[in-house]
């Protein structure tokens, strides 16, 4: 996580608020695309998601943006396609995922936990500008939103959509022990389209 560039985001956000002209306020430099290459030599598979954390982004069909914090999902490959796949319980940014079958997952290479926490344990249900009252900022990749404190982030589509129940699971602990108090996960694999270094 590049400190400089989350000082310039806030402080271009406070310029902002005080009545700035939008984007004249201060130079955040813009997200840059890169390949799925470089994207994949940078983010880790595993732990990118599990043990750094990780935002997913949002957009519903009326431009609604909304983002949750994810632990749960990885990289890989499926059906000749570079792959993005996450578990997404029964939240507010399902329902924006399922509008537009899109999203983007925000990478932050251990950074932000504060930020990130407060993403995972608010619903934008309730909090309209969640995003802003966590401290982060939107940053615009081609059109898709994701957070502009992150490293790396990527683009998705999605390819496929399974609502989990008891009958799908081999071991049967997880849903013993991890579904008992929750509510079930919808598993999405999702084309990588597009992948970007923020920072
Ligand atoms: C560290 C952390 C990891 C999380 N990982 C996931 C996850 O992988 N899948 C999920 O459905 N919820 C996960 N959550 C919970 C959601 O982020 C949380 O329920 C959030 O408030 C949903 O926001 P929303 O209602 O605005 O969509 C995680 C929360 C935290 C703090």
């Amino acid at each position: 996580m590049n400190q400089t560039r989350r000082n310039l985001l806030r402080l271009a956000g406070l310029a902002m608020a005080a009545g700035a002209m939008p984007g004249r306020a201060l130079a955040v430099p813009a997200p840059r695309k890169v390949s799925i290459e470089e994207f994949a030599r940078s983010v880790d598979p595993v732990d990118g998601l599990a043990r750094n954390w990780s935002a997913v982004t949002a957009r519903g069909k009326s431009g609604e943006v909304n983002a949750m914090t994810a632990g749960w999902g990885g990289l890989g490959n499926a059906w000749k396609k570079p792959v993005c796949t996450v578990y997404i319980g029964p939240h507010y940014t399902r329902k924006l995922i399922d509008e537009t079958g899109r999203f983007a997952v925000t990478y932050f290479e251990g950074a932000c936990r504060q930020e990130l926490t407060y993403l995972g344990t608010h619903t934008g249900a309730e909090e309209k500008d969640k995003i802003a009252k966590a401290g982060l900022h939107l940053a615009d990749l081609g059109g898709h939103p994701a957070i502009a404190e992150g490293g790396f982030a990527c683009v998705c589509r999605v390819l496929l959509r399974h609502e989990l129940s008891a009958k799908d699971f081999v071991d049967a602990s997880i849903p013993r022990d991890i579904y008992g108090s929750r509510g079930w996960s919808v598993l999405y694999c999702a084309e990588i389209e597009s992948a970007w270094k923020l920072s």
